[in-house]
């Protein structure tokens, strides 16, 4: 069976068999505490079983609540943040035609709640007003600022081009069973809604309804995304061969020997937001205690051309994962031309992806010499199959490393101080006496 596949042949420059060899039996230690339930965070450890545990009767309802929407609408907006955002706009962008914006020709799927730009909301809204539009509000909290705000813009102007009623028909709520403002909203309205287990964090979420449904509704095959988490969980936890464990080993060897900051690169421009949710992933998993390897990403060759000087050239704290497709969905070839003033002939008839993996290997070579210990996670090609196996792959050594630093994996306690602040700043009630107190510092 074809599959994701790790390659940390090339991190042998920088560190020794041993030092990595020596921490195989913590890795698959950690492993287990968090397959039997006895890692730090044990009460949000349900991703782990996650692709397995989906019923097919919740896979046919996302499917049939995407149909509806698309029915009665051609444009939905998916409201959320953090880790009831990520994760749908990594696979809506990774599998939509880079020219059709998002999802496809007959359904746009775009994002708000993400941030509190008051010109993204003007613009937004104004792009809103003569179309049929839906709207998907995510948020397992139901208290989250920045998707509050949204949904309340857009519930209004949903509300008032077409009524209350029909509005009620067009908004899907996903969110805690029963707690938070959404679900008493939700309820109240009538609204289709969704779940988010308890014991899945937002970061960990894509393979729930907050992932699945905004997928769907952009037309893609959830069942595939979800086949392909189901295989990477076996490959990892029964199989010969753990890429999660491998990961985890390596990068947490070389953030040991000093490399504190982890590049995600990939050479195709639709892996963008694949790395924003890596990097969500790993950086609010690991960040803690003043301890952590720091996520960054690049998009290549693009980067190359301004940050690549940094990374073949500065401070030497870097190591580099690289996401390599291996084959494109169709084929494009450079064509001859007879004058030649470009002098690419040498490349007529060949693949424009040649060219790309030629670049790939260049720059591998390229920064392992110049000091930058190069990983490599291989995909057969960009389909739903190959990212649900990404996802879970990820996920799985992102848990293994997190046990691995000592820090709670599955908690966020730091992302606390800019909302209080934000509160006390803004008069919040009950936020009267961190008002006097930050303004005092201002
Ligand atoms: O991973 C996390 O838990 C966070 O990024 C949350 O997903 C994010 O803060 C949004 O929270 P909520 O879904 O409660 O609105």
């Amino acid at each position: 069976m074809e599959s994701v596949k790790f390659d940390y042949s090339k991190i042998c420059r920088f560190i020794g068999k041993e030092e990595v060899s020596v921490l195989y039996p913590q890795a698959r230690q950690a492993q287990k505490s968090l397959e039997n339930g006895t890692a730090k965070g044990n009460d949000f450890l349900g991703w782990v079983n996650l692709p397995v545990d989906i019923t097919s009767d919740l896979l046919a309802d996302i499917e049939k609540t995407a149909a509806d929407l698309r029915a009665r609408t051609q444009v939905v907006v998916v409201i959320g943040i953090g880790g009831s955002y990520l994760g749908a706009r990594a696979v809506i962008e990774a599998l939509s035609d880079s020219f059709h914006n998002y999802g496809n020709a007959d359904m746009k799927v775009i994002f708000a709640g993400h941030n509190i730009g008051e010109d993204y909301y003007h613009e937004l809204m104004n792009y809103l007003k003569d179309k049929e539009f839906g709207i998907c509000v995510i948020s397992k909290s139901g208290t989250t600022t920045e998707p509050a705000i949204a949904f309340r813009l857009l519930k209004e102007l949903l509300e008032k081009k077409v009524g209350r009623e029909e509005a009620g028909r067009r908004i899907v709520a996903i969110t805690d069973a029963s707690k938070g403002a959404l679900r008493t909203l939700a309820d109240q309205e009538g609204y289709k809604t969704f779940v988010i287990p308890d014991n899945v964090g937002g970061r960990f979420s894509v393979l729930t309804p907050v992932g699945l449904l905004p997928i769907a509704i952009a037309g893609f095959d959830v069942r595939d995304l979800v086949k392909g988490a189901v295989e990477m969980r076996q490959m990892c936890l029964e199989g010969e061969q753990n890429i999660a464990v491998e990961y985890a080993v390596a990068r947490t060897a070389l953030y040991r020997k000093g490399y504190a900051v982890e590049l995600l690169a990939n050479f195709n421009p639709k892996l963008h937001y694949i790395t924003e949710w890596w990097k969500q992933l790993y950086g609010e998993s690991e960040g803690k205690e003043h301890k952590g390897i720091f996520p960054a990403g690049a998009d290549f060759t693009t980067d190359l051309h301004s940050m690549g000087q940094y990374i073949q050239e500065g401070v030497r704290m870097l190591m580099e994962t690289v996401i390599s497709v291996e084959k494109p969905e169709y084929k494009v070839e450079i064509p001859s031309d007879q004058a030649n003033l470009d002098k690419l002939n040498f490349l007529a008839g060949k693949r424009v992806d040649e060219v790309n993996k030629m670049a790939e290997l260049g720059t591998q070579i390229a920064h392992v010499d110049g000091g930058v210990p190069n990983m490599k996670v291989l995909m057969p090609a960009l389909n739903a199959l190959y990212i649900g196996q990404l996802f879970y792959f990820f996920e799985l050594a992102c848990g293994i490393s997190g046990c691995m630093l000592g820090v709670n994996p599955f908690d966020q306690p730091g992302v606390e101080a800019y909302k209080n602040n934000m509160f006390a700043l803004l008069e919040k009630p009950g936020y009267e006496e961190a008002s006097k107190a930050i303004k005092a510092k201002l």
